[in-house]
């Protein structure tokens, strides 16, 4: 029987810098912190797929080295089963996070290292973790033949599928025809359609934009207000969660995405799920770190009740 979630994506070390701005080019800025942690948008999600009570499997690329431990031990204390090739010769990525002391917000430099490298054959590889799932989710951190393998062999065997396409970039017109769920952010579906999402009204012209494109679902990620649900019968605000003081934004699409995969594959209802993955999201924003911040599922459950 189908079970799960399975992932394909990058893990790299987060480099997380706190200041009250960014420098600007030939300066030197004092910040007020520093933490390294595990990153990457696909471990991001896995992690937090896992801690929101899913059972979970991660296909990537490592180096071996310092930064490939910290994914090793990472996905052991959440118990994630790896499918994982090595590239000794290659350094495993690393991410640049600045976090804006006044309001948590960020901007990012992801340099995928050894993960940048995953192929096809490294996801054919993984095809039995694939085919035994229920939910597959994937995003375009990892290069692109690589995800489109992982959601053909998923949509061939019946698994749901579910594409983050994040960071934003050209994505091929077939590619959309294999989703079940496409789920960017704002920024993301506007580079996707070419229509600003700034408000819900143009949020439903970008959703109907990726279902023209093929995609069966949208669910766009809009921060502070929560996601739009948007499919061919319905389109709904699900709203956000206010779980406290906003000290970290950089997970909360991985804690959204996670969160929802593992509530769609214990067959929740999308609403419901999607209600589940924005509480996931508004709980992760009152912590620092991406993966370090992505809650239990007895957190989840709490403030879904409160
Ligand atoms: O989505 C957040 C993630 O994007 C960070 O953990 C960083 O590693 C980048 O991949």
């Amino acid at each position: 029987m189908k079970q799960g979630v399975a992932i394909l994506g990058i893990f790299v070390a987060d480099l997380a810098f706190r200041a009250s701005r960014q420098p600007v080019m030939g300066e030197t800025l004092m910040g007020s912190g520093f933490k390294m942690g595990p990153g990457g948008k696909g471990s991001n999600q896995a992690v937090a797929a896992a801690r929101a009570g899913g059972k979970v499997s991660f296909i990537s690329r490592l180096g071996k080295d310092a930064f490939g431990d910290i994914a090793v031990a990472t996905w052991k204390a959440e118990g994630i089963a790896p499918h994982v090739a090595i590239a000794p010769d290659e350094p495993t990525g690393a991410a640049y996070i600045f976090v804006s002391d006044e309001t948590g917000e960020n901007a990012i430099i992801v340099v995928p290292g050894a993960a940048g490298g995953l192929s096809p054959r490294d996801v054919e590889a993984a095809r039995g973790a694939i085919e035994g799932a229920r939910v597959f989710v994937t995003q375009l951190e990892q290069p692109i033949d690589a995800a489109r393998t992982g959601l053909e062999i998923a949509r061939a065997a019946g698994v749901i599928t579910v594409f983050n396409p994040a960071p934003a970039a050209p994505v091929p017109a077939g590619i959309y025809a294999l989703c079940d769920w496409v789920i960017p952010n704002e920024t993301e579906a506007a580079a996707l359609t070419g229509i600003p999402v700034d408000t819900e009204e143009q949020a439903r012209k970008a959703g109907d934009a990726l279902l023209a494109k093929g995609a069966r679902n949208a669910l766009i990620t809009l921060g502070a207000r929560g996601a739009l649900l948007h499919t061919a019968t319905r389109s709904m605000l699900v709203p956000s969660f206010n779980a406290g003081k906003v000290v970290e934004t950089a997970g909360a699409g991985d804690a959204f995405v996670g969160a929802f995969a593992t509530a769609l594959a214990e067959g929740m209802e999308p609403a419901a799920a999607a209600r589940f993955g924005c509480a996931a999201a508004g709980i992760s924003v009152t912590r620092p770190g991406t993966a370090p911040a992505m809650p239990a599922r007895p957190e989840i459950e709490a403030l879904l009740r409160a």
